[in-house]
């Protein structure tokens, strides 16, 4: 396809969004050192679109945070030469106090944009999320779907080249979880932002991802990779989204029975 030849094309030359180099991380507990990621090494190419997919537990939101600069690795480095990436929580975190509105206008006074362009941007922000009316509304009077919407907004409005997403449909029913990955697929294309996409949904993990990476529990790493060749847009429901789902789940059982979960 076009599209995914000039994305091809335009990564040659530019390096990466993000590159973890022999990445560990441990917390000290009661019951001593804990080990949570172990020498994780992983490229995120301009414009790539990566999930990371693991077990509960397994150190995926620990890996996020430590991509987003909110805590620092034990071992290793990490480095995002775009600058400072967004991150969006499975928790939509908007200020119920403010309006879908003024939320996003919030991140774009923190990014430094000039007061009367906030409101414009914040409205095309809306629009780009296909949610034009609610610029007034309250967080209360949106539903799920809708907050996570402007979740996307307001991450989006950080204009960064790198977005963290952990797990940010999982608290959604099916179909609007279906209708976000197809609006989150079109925004990646429109924008070019590069996506490292975190889930322990296989299915969400394929539908989604040009690559696939699978974290190994106990101390996470990287266990696996796919790369995932099949046209965009998908569908969840697609015979060879499901193929390869099917191999990716038995890889993920290997991995959570090695370590004695659920
Ligand atoms: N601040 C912390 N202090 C101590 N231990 C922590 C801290 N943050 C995470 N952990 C531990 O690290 C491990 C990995 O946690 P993490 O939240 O990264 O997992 P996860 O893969 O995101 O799981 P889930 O899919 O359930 O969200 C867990 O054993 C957790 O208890
Ligand atoms: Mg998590």
């Amino acid at each position: 396809m076009a599209n995914t030849l000039t994305k091809a094309e335009d990564r040659v030359s530019v390096g990466h969004a993000a590159r973890l180099a022999h990445v560990s991380k441990s917390f000290a507990g009661p019951a001593g050192t804990q080990l949570v990621l172990d020498d994780i090494s992983l490229d995120v190419a301009p414009g790539e679109f990566v999930t990371l997919l693991g077990a509960s537990g397994c150190g995926k939101s620990t890996l996020l945070n430590l991509v987003a600069g909110l805590d620092r690795p034990t071992g290793g480095t990490i480095e995002t030469p775009g600058g400072r990436p967004a991150l969006m929580f499975q928790e939509h975190a908007l200020f119920p106090w403010l309006t879908a509105g003024k939320n996003i206008e919030l991140a774009l006074r923190l990014r430094g944009v000039a007061k009367s362009q906030r409101r414009p941007e914040a409205e095309r922000l809306l629009e780009l999320v296909r949610l034009g009316g609610a610029y007034g509304k309250r967080v209360h009077e949106l539903s799920g779907g809708m907050r996570q919407r402007v979740a996307m907004a307001r991450a989006l409005a950080q204009d960064s080249r790198l977005l963290l997403m952990d797990e940010p449909f999982a608290a959604l029913d099916a179909i609007t979880r279906d209708v976000l990955h197809d609006e989150l697929t079109r925004i990646w294309r429109e924008t070019n932002v590069s996506v490292l996409f975190v889930t322990h949904n296989v299915r969400e993990a394929v539908r989604l991802a040009e690559r696939v990476v699978l974290l190994s529990s106990r101390p996470g790493r990287i266990a696996r990779e796919w790369t995932v060749d099949i046209e965009q847009p998908r569908r969840i429901e697609d015979t060879s989204v499901a193929e390869l789902s099917v191999e990716i789940t038995e890889q993920l059982r290997g991995e959570i029975r090695r370590h004695g979960q659920h």
